[in-house]
């Protein structure tokens, strides 16, 4: 059995009389990909933001590696390496994009800087060993965006803008990676190249990952193991071409006709 890195342990999670999460139990081990299915308002998102200390669970408790993260800030989670991207992007707008990534990685030179807060542009950021401008431009490369590295974000199409999200979230090389819908609003000929591509570059660098995916091509695609949210809870759990379709799935989440072939 590998590492456990993340653990969720009865969560549940209410917002007056809707139930968004309840008695939701998993365990991740290292290096796991899990795709999160479920329709509107399943609580998936819940889910996300319950792991990333954008809500604190009304119960349970949340451990990554030994660590308890149960109602910590989402600044010191994502110190801790649990990162996320959102269902929409959160950039700065008025910035270009090599700005919003040497921002990211500004942001974990500041963080790791430990003789004092002086720091230029040119000091080698921890873990990496160049500069913030150089790792910038490598993710570019890397992520594909180097066509859009001077266009301010404020104009770039849906799937670019997620893309950088995605980029900008994995400048703190973080353990685990929450995707919240990496291709929602991206066209459907656009979407299987980006995540592709994205998945592609989070997977080789070694990283945990758990996506948020309305399509189920792309979930059959990707992931190892599949997270079904139905009503708050999770109604299936296991390897995509069991929970796909499993009875509650297909019932409630995929349709009642559609079969499910996995691609691998
Ligand atoms: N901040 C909030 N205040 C009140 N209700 C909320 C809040 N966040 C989520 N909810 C409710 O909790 C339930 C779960 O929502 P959630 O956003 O987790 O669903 P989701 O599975 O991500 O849906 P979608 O596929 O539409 O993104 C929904 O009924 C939603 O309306
Ligand atoms: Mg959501």
């Amino acid at each position: 059995m590998s590492e456990t890195v993340l653990h969720a342990q009865g969560l549940e999670k209410r917002f007056g009389a809707v139930v968004a999460a309840s008695e939701i139990n998993v365990e991740v081990p290292k290096g796991a990909c899990l795709g999160l299915i479920g329709t509107n308002g399943a609580g998936k998102t819940t889910f996300v933001n319950m792991i990333t200390g954008y809500l604190k669970p009304d119960e349970g408790r949340i451990t990554f590696g030994s660590v308890d993260i149960t109602g910590m800030a989402p600044r010191e989670i994502t110190r801790l390496g649990v990162c996320r991207s959102f269902q929409i992007p959160q950039l700065y707008n008025s910035m270009t994009a090599l700005e919003n990534l040497e921002a990211a990685f500004g942001i974990v030179l500041l963080n790791s800087a430990s003789g004092g807060w002086f720091v230029s542009p040119r000091t080698p950021v921890p873990g990496y060993g160049a500069p913030i401008r150089e790792l910038a431009e490598q993710a570019l490369e890397r992520f594909e965006l180097t066509a859009y590295r001077d266009k301010v974000t404020r104009v770039l199409p849906g799937g670019v803008r997620k893309v950088l999200d995605i980029a900008m979230a994995m400048a703190v090389q973080p353990t685990i990676l929450l995707l919240d819908e990496p291709t929602s609003g991206v066209s459907a000929e656009e979407k299987f190249g980006i995540m592709d591509m994205v998945m592609g570059v989070v997977r080789e660098a070694g990283t945990t990952v758990l996506f948020v995916e309305h399509d189920m091509e792309v979930v059959a695609r990707h992931a190892d193991r599949v997270l079904a949210f139905y009503d708050g809870r999770i109604i299936a759990d296991g390897k995509p071409d069991e929970a796909l379709n499993h009875e509650q799935v297909l019932k409630h989440i995929v349709g009642n006709t559609q079969h499910v072939t996995t691609g691998q």
